[in-house]
C-alpha cells in the first residue's frame, strides 16, 4: 500500500483575536509557504495493530497505546476512528512532520491535527469531509487551549480567508486587491492557552472594560471585511494598528511585539500589530509592494527580529 500524505498550512489572524473567544467577528487568512504534514505508511511486518508515531518537531517517537490519554495525537486518531466506526488500526507508522513554527502564534497545533486527521481517514479509505476534519481539530483545540474560538482549525482546515464569528456559519472574505504581509517573529514563545486565560481572567475581573474593548476590536474587523473587499489597503493598515493599541490595552502584547511593530510602520508599512495569542510569537505588517516588503522584512531583522516570511493573499477569484 502506498503512503499517504496530507497537509495543512499555517494562519496568520488579521483581525480580532481574543475578542472572537467572546463572539466578535475575526479575519483569518493561510500562510500557505508553511505548513503541517502528516504521511501514513502500512507496517505488514510489525505486530497486529502496532501504530508508531513519529513527530520529531515535537521530539515524539512512541508507541500510540503509550501515550497519555489525552495527548492532541492521541485524541484525534480516536476521534478519526470514532467518526468512521473503526475500533482497531491496521500496523502503520504515522510520521507528523512541520515547518510551521511552533508557540508562534502561526496555528500549528491546528494544522497538525487537520493534516492528521485528513491523512488517517484517507489511509483508511474512507477521507473525512472538512466538516468533520474542521470539528476533530476544533476538539482537540480545547486540549490544547481551553476555550478557543475555533478560528485556528477553520483556516487551516479550508486553507481560505474567513470572516469567522464563533459558533456561526463559516464565511469566506471577499478579497478585492492582493495584500502582501510581513510576518516576523520575535522568537519568544507564544503560549496561547495561559494568554487566553489571563483574559478570562481579567474579563471576569472587569467586564464593563473589558467587553467594551471587544466591542471596539469587533467594529475593527467588520470594518476591515468591508476594506477588504474593496481593497482599500491604507484603511486596512490603519484598522491593524488601532486593532494592535487594544490588544496592548487587553495586556497580550510584549515589548519585543510593540518593537516589531512600531519598526515596521517606520519602515513605512500601512499597518502593523501582534498576530495570535500574543506575549511572543508573530507580528503582521501590511506592505504596498513586495519591493516595500523586503524593506520592511530587513528593518525588522535589524530591531530583532528571528525570522520573517513574506505571503501575499491573492485576490479573490470571481
Ligand atoms: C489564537 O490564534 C487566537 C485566539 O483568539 C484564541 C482563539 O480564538 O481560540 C487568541
Amino acid at each position: 500500500m502506498p503512503a499517504i500524505s496530507a497537509s495543512a498550512p499555517g494562519k496568520i489572524i488579521l483581525f480580532g483575536e481574543h475578542a472572537v473567544v467572546y463572539s466578535r467577528p475575526a479575519i483569518a487568512v493561510p500562510v500557505l509557504q508553511v505548513k503541517a504534514k502528516t504521511t501514513i505508511v502500512a507496517d505488514p511486518l510489525a505486530p497486529p495493530h502496532s501504530v508508531l508515531i513519529d513527530a520529531p518537531v515535537i521530539g515524539l517517537s512512541s508507541s500510540l497505546k503509550d501515550l497519555d490519554p489525552d495527548h492532541p495525537i492521541r485524541f484525534v486518531i480516536q476521534q478519526v476512528m470514532q467518526a468512521l466506526d473503526i475500533v482497531e488500526l491496521p500496523s502503520v507508522r504515522i510520521r507528523l512532520t512541520s515547518t510551521i513554527p511552533l508557540a508562534a502564534g502561526l496555528g500549528s497545533s491546528s494544522a497538525s491535527s487537520v493534516s492528521l486527521a485528513r491523512a488517517l481517514s484517507t489511509f483508511l479509505g474512507h477521507p473525512l469531509s472538512d466538516e468533520s476534519i474542521n470539528r476533530i481539530a476544533f476538539e482537540s483545540e480545547k486540549i490544547h487551549h481551553g476555550h478557543p474560538s475555533g478560528i485556528d482549525n477553520t483556516v487551516t482546515t479550508y486553507a481560505r480567508p474567513i470572516f469567522f464569528i464563533k459558533n456561526q456559519p463559516i464565511e469566506w472574505l471577499e478579497v478585492g486587491l492582493p495584500m502582501i504581509f510581513v510576518i516576523s517573529d520575535t522568537g519568544q514563545s507564544s503560549h496561547t492557552v495561559s494568554v487566553v486565560a489571563d483574559v478570562r481572567r481579567n474579563w471576569t475581573a472587569a467586564p464593563e472594560k473589558y467587553e467594551a474593548w471587544f466591542d471596539d476590536i469587533g467594529q475593527y474587523a467588520f470594518q476591515a471585511k468591508q476594506a477588504v473587499k474593496t481593497g482599500q489597503l491604507d484603511e486596512i493598515g490603519r484598522l491593524m494598528t488601532r486593532n494592535h493599541e487594544l490588544l496592548q490595552e487587553l495586556d497580550v502584547s510584549s515589548p519585543e511585539l510593540d518593537q516589531l511593530v512600531e519598526t515596521a510602520i517606520c519602515a513605512g508599512a500601512l499597518g502593523a500589530k501582534l498576530s495570535g495569542g500574543g506575549r511572543g510569537g508573530n507580528s503582521i505588517a501590511l506592505a504596498q509592494s513586495i519591493d516595500q516588503a523586503q524593506v520592511i522584512a530587513e528593518s525588522l531583522k535589524s530591531a530583532g527580529a528571528v525570522s520573517t516570511l513574506i505571503t501575499t493573499v491573492p485576490m479573490s477569484e470571481r
